[in-house]
């Protein structure tokens, strides 16, 4: 019994080192001191930032992009925030990436922290990470993550409700990616995979636009998120 007991002890404390080390471990994230460096972290996989900049703005993902370890150093404060208010990059030319003008959907306090976070340097932040996309339980099951993960949500609202507010639009809001005007306009795959590919300008910042993904979201998933874009009511 005794053994039993110490033997079921050394398992626990076993079990509890492994848990320290994951925990500790996690990929080598760190866990910035600094609340709002932390939330920066986050919001930069919220805001499909790592979509297009990498994680920890790193690269990786496109050369029409920058990677953004060094801003923090060679941008103010208020340079960062406008780019991240108004967006940047090639608005003309569909086939290149548009970064999104996110003026309209994110908050003064979640840009000061973004800003913050690029200061810091881009530390690894725990648990800032994107969400799993399961690749092989059929593809609306996929475009459901990406959807998530390439930031869609943040302006097309959950299960593509829409009613974002965009207030200097014509529309006033973001529109919807679901009910019967969408299904009506948007009637082939053709047709909204060409949307999702190359966005679509409707006016200068302040005000937001469908960004240009071209380049940044491969086939495959462009064929998943219009299958899951599908299952919407
Ligand atoms: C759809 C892709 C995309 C997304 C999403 C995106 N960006 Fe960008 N970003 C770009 C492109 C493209 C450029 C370069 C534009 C240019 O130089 O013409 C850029 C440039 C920048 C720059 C200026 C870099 C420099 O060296 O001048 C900053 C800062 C930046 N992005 C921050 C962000 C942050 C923060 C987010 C998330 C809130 C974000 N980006 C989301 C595509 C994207
Ligand atoms: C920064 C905000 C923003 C993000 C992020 C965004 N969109 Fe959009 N999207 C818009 C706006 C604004 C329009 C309206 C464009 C227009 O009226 O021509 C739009 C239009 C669309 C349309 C056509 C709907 C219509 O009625 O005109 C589709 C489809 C679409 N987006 C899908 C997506 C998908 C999928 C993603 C993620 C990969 C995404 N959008 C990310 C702002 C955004």
């Amino acid at each position: 019994m005794r053994r039993t007991l110490a033997a079921v002890g050394s398992f626990v404390t076993l079990l509890g080192a492994l848990a320290l080390l994951a925990g500790c471990g996690g990929g080598g994230a760190t866990n910035p001191s600094d609340p709002h460096v932390a939330m920066g972290g986050h919001l930069f996989v919220q805001f499909a930032c790592a979509s297009c900049h990498g994680m920890q703005g790193k690269g990786g993902v496109s050369t029409d992009v920058p990677t953004l370890t060094d801003v923090g150093k060679t941008l103010t404060v208020a340079q960062l925030s406008s780019i991240i208010n108004h967006g940047l990059g090639e608005s003309a030319n569909p086939q290149k990436p548009y970064m999104p003008v996110w003026g309209p959907v994110i908050s003064t306090s979640q840009v000061d922290d973004l800003v913050a976070y690029l200061q810091a340097g881009l530390p690894k932040v725990r648990d800032a990470t994107p969400i799993p996309v399961a690749r092989d339980q059929g593809a609306a099951v996929a475009g459901a993550a990406l959807y998530v993960r390439y930031g869609c949500i943040n302006c097309h609202g959950p299960s593509g409700l829409g009613g974002v507010p965009n207030p200097l639009s014509e529309d006033k809001t973001i529109p919807s990616l679901s009910g019967q005007d969408f299904r009506q306009e948007f009637n082939t795959d053709e047709k909204i995979t060409e949307m999702i590919r190359s966005g679509s300008v409707i006016g200068k910042p302040p005000i937001t636009s469908m960004p240009h993904w071209g380049g940044i979201i491969p086939d495959d998933d462009l064929a998943a998120l219009v299958a899951y874009l599908k299952t919407l009511k």
